[in-house]
């Protein structure tokens, strides 16, 4: 494939680039009109989701309007259960309901590995369309959420402060969580493969809860998983973002993968230390740096820039962008990555 820019692939690999590239954890999607006008078009998120042409469109927006380096495509992380046998609804203002959860070996009965070609084929397909109308421009980012996190809202069954069910049920069950892990593991690493056989360019994998488990739990119940995960994918570079998981950093310097993802709370200097330098490191703006005044976001940019000068980067928030930020205030931060000697 032949790239106008793939800033994005040669900084993952740590290859020489002009300017670190750039893109935002959840701008498609969120924050701009465009996104609401296509998404008012149809029932909802998921009906959004499962319409490919629009996906695709969804996708390449920010590439259009923000001038990223990088598409990701329009999907979510709990296509996975779904596949698996276990369906979700996004309820408006209150995010993801499942509901059926996993509580048991019954259930688990009732759960399969999810086949990603043919379970998930409007993602693929979404993929198939959006590699050919971005035609080069920009590298396609695919993602699926790790396995501890997909667990977590199989077994709650909703987004939860404390994800209290999901974590008694590591301590009450842990043969059967394993299971679960093990069954989502295989499911996650059958859908990359088919997302990058599909066309995806790098992917990324989501560990949202990591930072909910303390360190012992995070090695048995997700750190394992998630290097299942980059063992078996060898085609494309990527990316594990462990959100809150500072006490894992070492053993993420580790995995077989080319980029780890800081948050807003991991020092820069230090999470480089603990990492290496033979990773590169993506993130890791304050997303709440975006409320600022454009002269604030430039200098909050620059400071993050100024830290991670001199090693391997892709500039991007600590976390996703949050839905009520000003996309003006995104072009800033954006730009003020590209302006960055
Ligand atoms: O990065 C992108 O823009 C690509 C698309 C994408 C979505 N979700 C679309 C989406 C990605 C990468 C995700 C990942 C995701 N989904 C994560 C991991 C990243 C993170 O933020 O920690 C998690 C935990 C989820 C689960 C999820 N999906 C929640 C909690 C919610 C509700 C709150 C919210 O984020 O808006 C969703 C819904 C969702 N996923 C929307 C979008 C655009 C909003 C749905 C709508 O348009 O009504």
């Amino acid at each position: 494939m032949q790239f106008q820019n793939d800033l994005l692939l040669r900084a993952a690999k740590g290859e020489k680039v002009e300017r670190t590239p750039v893109w935002l954890m959840r701008q498609a999607g969120r924050i701009l009109p465009e996104y609401r006008a296509v998404r008012e078009s149809v029932s909802g998120f998921i009906e959004l989701a499962q319409t490919p042409e629009l996906a695709a469109e969804v996708t390449i927006q920010p590439v259009d309007l923000l001038g990223v380096d990088a598409a990701i495509i329009f999907s979510d992380i709990l296509v996975i259960p779904e596949a698996m046998g276990l369906p979700y609804e996004m309820v408006e203002k209150r995010g993801p309901w499942f509901p059926n959860t996993v509580s048991s070996a019954a259930d688990l009965k009732n759960l399969r590995v999810a086949d990603g070609a043919n379970d998930l084929s409007y993602v693929i397909k979404a993929i198939e369309i959006t590699k050919k109308e971005l035609n080069g421009r920009v590298p396609l980012i695919g993602f699926a959420g790790a396995p501890w996190t997909i667990f977590a809202y199989m077994v709650e069954g909703s987004g939860s402060k404390t994800f209290s069910k999901a974590r008694a049920m590591l301590y009450r069950e842990p043969k059967l969580s394993h299971q679960l892990l093990q069954m989502i593991t295989d499911s996650t690493i059958n859908y990359l493969k088919a997302q990058i056989k599909a066309g995806a360019d790098l992917v990324q994998i989501f560990d949202s809860w990591a930072g909910i488990l303390g360190p012992e739990q995070y090695d048995e119940f997700s750190l394992q998983y998630i290097a299942q995960i980059c063992d078996a994918i060898q085609e494309v570079p990527k990316t594990v973002f462990a959100k809150g998981a500072f006490f894992a950093r070492e053993a993420m310097g580790k995995l077989n993968c080319d980029t780890i993802g800081l948050d807003w709370n991991m020092g820069i200097a230090e999470s480089r230390k603990m990492i290496g330098a033979d990773k590169t490191l993506q993130g890791n703006l304050d997303p709440a740096a975006l409320y600022g005044n454009p002269e604030q976001v430039h200098k909050a940019t620059q400071n993050m820039m100024e830290q991670f000068k001199g090693s391997r980067h892709i500039a991007n928030l600590g976390h996703g962008v949050y839905p009520d930020i000003d996309p003006e205030m995104v072009k800033v931060f954006i730009q003020s990555v590209k302006d960055f000697q």
